[in-house]
């Protein structure tokens, strides 16, 4: 050990030995020998020490930050083939970004199909994750599905109304896809009326234009959707490729 060693006498615990060292980084500093798992040694550059420490925190929270939204987003049930779609890619960016901000709680996202609504959706699904909400996506069939599943079960319609009515966002794809019993319209209005009134964020997506979406929800979710709801007309060419194409992603 290079330096010079003073002898220092701690009156209430024990002797130090104590050296001053120069840190190639940092400059002189005083070092002292420490016991450490077991036995002694000499204890390191405090500024190194730091920030040896605060890159090992910062290492294992990213990593567990990371896991925690991949959680999340795999909670929410995206679909698996628009698990990485990003909003950096969408024209739509900035508008998506501003409604997260907002307080408004609907979008809604109405164009042709293929005109990549599902996938601004789950990006924008994504975002919020990695923001730290909690957000689901059902179709609208899924969903009535799964309702229909439920019966029956223990817990009955609740088990699957209760995630979709608290989360922080949740996007309802594809209303007015496929026909419905008027019981299912009930459970709609009931989700929908719920999520507004609470103030909690909802996507609409929806190949329908208003008139037809209002005459496929029902007057009183679609007026209640569309109070204060920002929507976004989705335009141009499918994106999806020609039917028969092997090598197609989707
Ligand atoms: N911004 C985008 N960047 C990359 N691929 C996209 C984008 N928008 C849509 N796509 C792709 O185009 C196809 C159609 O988009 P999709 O969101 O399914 O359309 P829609 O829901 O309107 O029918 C999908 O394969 C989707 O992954
Ligand atoms: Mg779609
Ligand atoms: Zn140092």
């Amino acid at each position: 050990m290079n330096g010079q060693i003073v002898e220092v006498f701690n009156a209430v615990f024990e002797t130090l030995v104590q050296a001053d060292l120069v840190c190639p980084e940092h400059g002189p500093y005083t070092s002292e020998i420490v016991r450490f798992a077991g036995h002694q040694q000499w204890s390191p550059c405090r500024r190194c020490a730091i920030r040896d420490l605060r890159a090992i925190a910062a290492r294992e929270s990213g990593e567990a930050a990371r896991q925690r939204i991949q959680n999340r987003v795999e909670r929410a049930g995206v679909p698996k083939i628009y698990a990485a779609a990003l909003l950096e890619n969408c024209d739509q960016a900035a508008a998506v970004t501003e409604w997260l901000k907002s307080p408004s709680s609907s979008l809604a996202l109405l164009g042709n199909i293929g005109t990549g609504k599902t996938y601004l959706a789950c990006a924008a699904l994504i975002s919020a994750a990695i923001q730290g909400r909690e957000c689901r996506y059902v179709t609208a069939a899924g969903f009535l599905r799964s309702l229909r599943s439920s019966w029956g079960q223990p817990g009955d319609e609740m088990t699957v109304l209760r995630p979709l009515t608290e989360c922080d966002l949740l996007v309802l794809d594809d209303i007015g896809a496929n026909r419905a019993v008027e019981h299912d319209d009930v459970s709609v209005h009931e989700l929908v009326v719920e999520r507004v009134e609470r103030g909690a964020k909802t996507i609409f997506v929806s190949n329908l234009a208003p008139d037809g979406l209002r005459m496929r929800m029902g007057m009183r979710a679609f007026d209640r959707m569309r109070a204060g709801c920002v929507q976004i007309s989705m335009v141009g060419e499918s994106r999806r490729k020609p039917s028969g194409v092997i090598n197609d992603k989707r």
